[in-house]
């Protein structure tokens, strides 16, 4: 009784789902470009195209996908909301005239027309990316530092789209990201760059990095776009400098004469 119950529900869950499978999806419909780039204040053309026989009478419809949330874009012959003046339907798919940051997410193109039960249906999803330029970053440099302390420079723009990359320059020469450490083996790693969070970490920093500091954001949309120049003076910690000459330099060979000549 049970074997045949379960038999039962198997029945008509296939079935049903397979009919139910065959009208709701029974249009094809796809995008020449699925994953649109525009920049900003650009066009953008969403393509959406069907299988439907051209006498049919189908119905369009496109919806914005954003954070989980589903607003329409085109409904009923009219564009809704912000799109109202600046998009227009060719067919199915969509030209978007002025494209902004805020309209940068997932569209769904939604085909429906009449079939001899009810409806077929069909959609396909258009991601839009619109390209931002970087702005000009913020960056903070300390005035002073003491050498032998940790210091990390920071450089951050929020704009661009996609992330900006960093780039940071001394005395305007480019700080290269991978450092060698000099002629000396055991000698420190001058600096630790990181081009994605923008940061410039002297681990520890000598006088030697003192100097005249800013950085470069770009993420090839716009032109890369600097800060204004600010400059750091490390300067020697005097109780550093004595414990140093007793128990001899960790920093350069020149650095540690320096300072025995001065003690002396
Ligand atoms: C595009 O949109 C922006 C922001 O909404 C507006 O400031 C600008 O004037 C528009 N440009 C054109 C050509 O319509
Ligand atoms: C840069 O920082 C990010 C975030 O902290 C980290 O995931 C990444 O590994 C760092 N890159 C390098 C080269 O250190
Ligand atoms: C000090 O920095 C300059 C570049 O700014 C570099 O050429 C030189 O090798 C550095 N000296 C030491 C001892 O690190
Ligand atoms: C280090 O030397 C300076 C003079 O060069 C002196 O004024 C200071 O008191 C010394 N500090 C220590 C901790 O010995
Ligand atoms: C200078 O160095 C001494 C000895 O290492 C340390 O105790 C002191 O905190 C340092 N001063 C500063 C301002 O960092």
């Amino acid at each position: 009784m049970a074997s045949c119950r379960r038999l039962l529900r198997w029945l008509i869950v296939t079935q049903l789902g397979s009919l139910c499978y065959y009208e709701t999806y029974g249009i094809t419909v796809q995008s020449d470009n699925e994953h649109v780039t525009a920049r900003e204040f650009e066009g953008a053309f969403l393509s959406c195209k069907h299988n439907v026989r051209k006498e049919t009478d189908i119905r369009v419809e496109w919806k914005k996908v954003k954070d989980s949330v589903i607003s329409f874009v085109y409904f009923n012959g009219v564009f809704e909301g912000h799109f109202k003046d600046r998009a227009e339907i060719l067919h199915s798919s969509i030209q978007i005239k002025n494209v902004t940051r805020k309209d940068s997410g997932k569209y769904r193109c939604e085909i429906s027309a009449p079939a001899e039960k009810g409806q077929e249906a069909g959609e396909v999803e258009v991601s839009l990316l619109v390209l931002v330029p970087s702005a000009a970053p913020v960056c903070e440099v300390p005035i002073s530092a003491l050498s032998g302390t940790v210091v990390e420079l920071r450089c951050k723009e929020n704009e661009g789209v996609p992330a900006s990359k960093y780039r940071w320059y001394r005395n305007g020469a480019i700080l290269l990201e991978n450092p060698v450490s000099g002629k000396f083996k055991k000698a420190k790693v001058p600096y630790t760059l990181n081009t994605t969070t923008g940061t410039l970490l002297f681990n520890p920093v000598s006088k030697n990095d003192t100097g005249e500091y800013y950085c470069e954001a770009d993420n090839r949309v716009g032109r890369p776009q600097k800060c204004p120049v600010k400059r750091m003076q490390v300067e020697r910690n005097s109780s550093v400098r004595n414990k140093s000459s007793k128990y001899k330099a960790t920093e350069s060979e020149k650095d540690f004469k320096h300072t025995k000549s001065f003690v002396i």
